[in-house]
C-alpha cells in the first residue's frame, strides 16, 4: 500500500473517541471520514481531531461513508445491535475492518458474519482489547510456554464500576447488547479460549441484576442486564475455567485478576497495576517462593484510552496485518465463539441449567 492508510470511524461515541485518540498516534494512518447519526457526537468526534478535523468528511451512516470511497479501512464502534447491518456495506466494498466487540448480539447473526468474513478481501478483525493489555499478553505467553506446567484451571475476576450511560441508553437492555454475558463478558470468554487453546463444551452461569439500575426506567421499562454472576466453563481438552463478574465493586484494588494454575505453579496477573505473580509449588510446609514483577505499559498508550493501553497495541497489530499481511489475531470465528459462550451463559442464568455448547447456534 502506498501512502497512508485512509481510515474511517463509524460510531463516534465513547469507544469511537478512544479509537480516534489512538489512530492519531499511528504514523501510517490518516483519519479521512467519520460517521454517526447523532450530530452532536459527530461534532465531538471531529473536534477530537484538532485542526485536522476541518478536512475530515462526515456522514450520518456508515453506508454513506463507504459510498464516498474515501477510506481503505474502517473501525466500527457503533452499538452492538448495529454491527451486523453496519458490516454489510463493508463486505460490499472489501475494505479492511476492525469491528468492536461483541461481533453481534446473537449467535445467529455472528455466524452469518463469520461466513461473510470468510470471503472478505480485506483484513477482518474483531476488537478484543483485553488480549492486548501488555500484562495480559505477557501472562498468556508465559502460560503457553509452560511456566505453570500442564494447565488445569483458569480463573478470571472482573470487579468494576457499573455500566456507563450511553447515547440513547442502548446498553440498558439485553435486546440491544446481547445481555451482559455477551456484551461485557465476551472479552473474558475470548481470553479463556485464547489462554486454554481449546473450545468450550459446557457453560453454567448463575447471575442476576441485584444492585445496579434498580430505579432506572426508560419509557417505563426497567433495565434487564445482569450486574453480577459466576460462570463455569468446561473445555474440550479437560481444562476448566471460571468467571467472577461484579459490576458494583469499583472500590476493588484490581479491576481484573486472572489466574492460571497448572500442575507445577500458579500464575496471576493483576490489572491495574499490571503485576505478574508467580507461585511455584513447593510442597507442604516448605517456604513459599512467590515472585512479583510489574509488566510495563507505554505511558503514551495508557494515556490514549481507558483500557490499560490495550486499544493502542491492538490497533498497532491490526495496522501491521493490513500493511504486512501478518496473521489476524482475533478472527470472525473468535468473535463468534465469544458471542456463543456469552449466549450460553445468558441462557444458563435464565433457566438454571448447564448449557451444552451444541445447543447454541453457529457451532
Ligand atoms: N473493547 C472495549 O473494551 C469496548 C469498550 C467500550 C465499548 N465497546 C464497544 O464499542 C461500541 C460502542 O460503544 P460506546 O461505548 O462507544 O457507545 P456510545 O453510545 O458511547 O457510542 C455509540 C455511538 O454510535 C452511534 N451510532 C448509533 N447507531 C449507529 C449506526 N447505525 N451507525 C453508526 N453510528 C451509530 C451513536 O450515535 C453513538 O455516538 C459497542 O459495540 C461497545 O460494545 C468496546
Amino acid at each position: 500500500m502506498s501512502g497512508k492508510i485512509r481510515v474511517g470511524v463509524i460510531g463516534t461515541g465513547m469507544m469511537g473517541y478512544e479509537h480516534i485518540n489512538n489512530l492519531k498516534l499511528m504514523p501510517e494512518v490518516e483519519i479521512t471520514a467519520l460517521a454517526d447519526p447523532t450530530d452532536h457526537m459527530l461534532g465531538l468526534g471531529k473536534s477530537m481531531l484538532g485542526p485536522a478535523g476541518s478536512n475530515v468528511a462526515t456522514f450520518s451512516t456508515g453506508e454513506a461513508l463507504l459510498d464516498a470511497n474515501l477510506v481503505d479501512a474502517v473501525v466500527i464502534a457503533s452499538p452492538n445491535f448495529t454491527h451486523h447491518d453496519v458490516l454489510q456495506p463493508v463486505f460490499k466494498k472489501g475494505v479492511h475492518v476492525l469491528c468492536e466487540k461483541p461481533l453481534c448480539t446473537t449467535p445467529e447473526d455472528a455466524a452469518r458474519i463469520r461466513d461473510q468474513a470468510a470471503s472478505h478481501s480485506g483484513v477482518f478483525w474483531v476488537g478484543m482489547e483485553y488480549r492486548f493489555m501488555p500484562p495480559a499478553t505477557e501472562f498468556v505467553t508465559r502460560v503457553h510456554r509452560g511456566d505453570v506446567g500442564r494447565l488445569v484451571m483458569v480463573s478470571i475476576r472482573e470487579h468494576r464500576f457499573p455500566f456507563l450511560q450511553k447515547v440513547n441508553d442502548w446498553n440498558r437492555f439485553s435486546a440491544n447488547t446481547g445481555g451482559t454475558m455477551v456484551e461485557k463478558c465476551c472479552h473474558f470468554f475470548d481470553l479463556m479460549r485464547h489462554i486454554i487453546q481449546s473450545e468450550p463444551t459446557r457453560v453454567y452461569c448463575s447471575g442476576n441484576m441485584d444492585v445496579n439500575h434498580q430505579d432506572e426506567r426508560y419509557d417505563g421499562r426497567k433495565p434487564d442486564i445482569i450486574d453480577n454472576s459466576f460462570t463455569v466453563v468446561d473445555f474440550a481438552n479437560g481444562t476448566r475455567a471460571m468467571l467472577d463478574l461484579c459490576m458494583f465493586a469499583e472500590g476493588a484494588e484490581h479491576q481484573e485478576e486472572i489466574s492460571a494454575t497448572g500442575d507445577k505453579a500458579r500464575l496471576d496477573v493483576l490489572i491495574p497495576p499490571g503485576d505478574m505473580v508467580m507461585s511455584p509449588r513447593v510442597g507442604f510446609r516448605n517456604p513459599k517462593q512467590v515472585t512479583r514483577e510489574t509488566i510495563p505499559v507505554d505511558p503514551v498508550a495508557l494515556e490514549a484510552g481507558s483500557h490499560f493501553g490495550a486499544t493502542y497495541y491492538q490497533q498497532r497489530a491490526w495496522i501491521d496485518a493490513i500493511l504486512t499481511g501478518a496473521p489476524v489475531q482475533v478472527t470472525a470465528q473468535d468473535g463468534l465463539q465469544a458471542v456463543r459462550m456469552g449466549a450460553a451463559a445468558e441462557l444458563s442464568a435464565a433457566t438454571g441449567r448447564a448449557i451444552d455448547m451444541a445447543e447454541i447456534a453457529g457451532g
